[in-house]
């Protein structure tokens, strides 16, 4: 089940998963993550659709490029409301259903080398602070929800190659990202995949509070 505010950037995928995958039951809804009940019955009516729910992978999230004299309160609170709180009504919603259950599950969110270090050269803090807020929110989760079965981790991407940064106003930054990178070069969307598996999967069981990054990491 795919959530999004917006589904037409997403159909065209998903309805090559349904080519590709036949067999599987490859569904998506219409949900603003911000918005808590729209949250929580969806997650229900999933479990109803699926007959369970045992994995959450949080990707939802924007960024802003805005200096920090310049910030209005309003896109500061918008960068934090999707990207810190919606990640945590996700989870939230999730970890009831999996508690309702008995079952046990796994949540990853999806944090970014933000969360660690500054980036450079464009100017993020909104953006920076709600990643490392995720990042603490995970290691709050994976202690309070491992009495449930419930392990918690979290991806932290460099730069990868998506629409997030696609757009001839960030040319020169692309740039400058590629070059400072050993690998010099951005990730690709695919290039998450190993990751996801490990974690969501029970090759991933004893591992919980873990900020894995993908990427040049030091
Ligand atoms: N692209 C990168 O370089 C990079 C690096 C590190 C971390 N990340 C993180 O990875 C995640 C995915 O990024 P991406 O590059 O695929 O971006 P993307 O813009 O391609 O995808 C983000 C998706 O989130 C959805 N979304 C935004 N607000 C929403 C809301 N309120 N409710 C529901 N859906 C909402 C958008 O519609 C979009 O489909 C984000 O959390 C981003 O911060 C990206």
């Amino acid at each position: 089940m795919i959530f999004d505010r917006t589904l037409d950037q997403a159909e065209t995928e998903i309805e090559r998963l349904r080519v590709e995958y036949p067999s599987a039951s490859i569904l998506s809804k219409q949900v603003d993550i911000t918005d808590e009940v729209a949250v929580s019955e969806a997650v229900v009516h999933t479990a109803e659709l699926l007959g369970s729910v045992d994995i959450l992978l949080c990707f939802a999230g924007v960024v802003g490029c805005v200096h920090a004299v310049e910030m209005t309160a309003t896109e500061w609170r918008r960068t934090l409301d999707i990207n810190t709180t919606g990640s945590f009504l996700c989870a939230q919603a999730v970890a009831k259903q999996i508690i309702l259950q008995g079952t046990g599950g796994s949540i990853v969110f999806i944090a970014s080398i933000s969360g660690h270090r500054v980036n450079f050269p464009q100017p993020q803090v909104a953006y920076n602070t709600s990643k490392a807020a995720v990042l603490a929110m995970k290691n709050s989760l994976a202690a309070e929800w491992a009495r449930y079965g419930i392990r918690v981790n979290s991806i932290s991407p460099g730069y990868m190659d998506t629409i997030l940064n696609e757009g001839d106003g960030i040319a020169d930054a692309r740039a400058i990202w590629a070059d400072r990178n050993p690998m010099g070069r951005m990730g690709e969307p695919n290039e998450l995949t190993g990751l996801v598996v490990l974690l969501a999967s029970n090759a991933g069981s004893y591992m919980t509070g873990n900020a894995e990054h993908l990427g040049f990491s030091s």
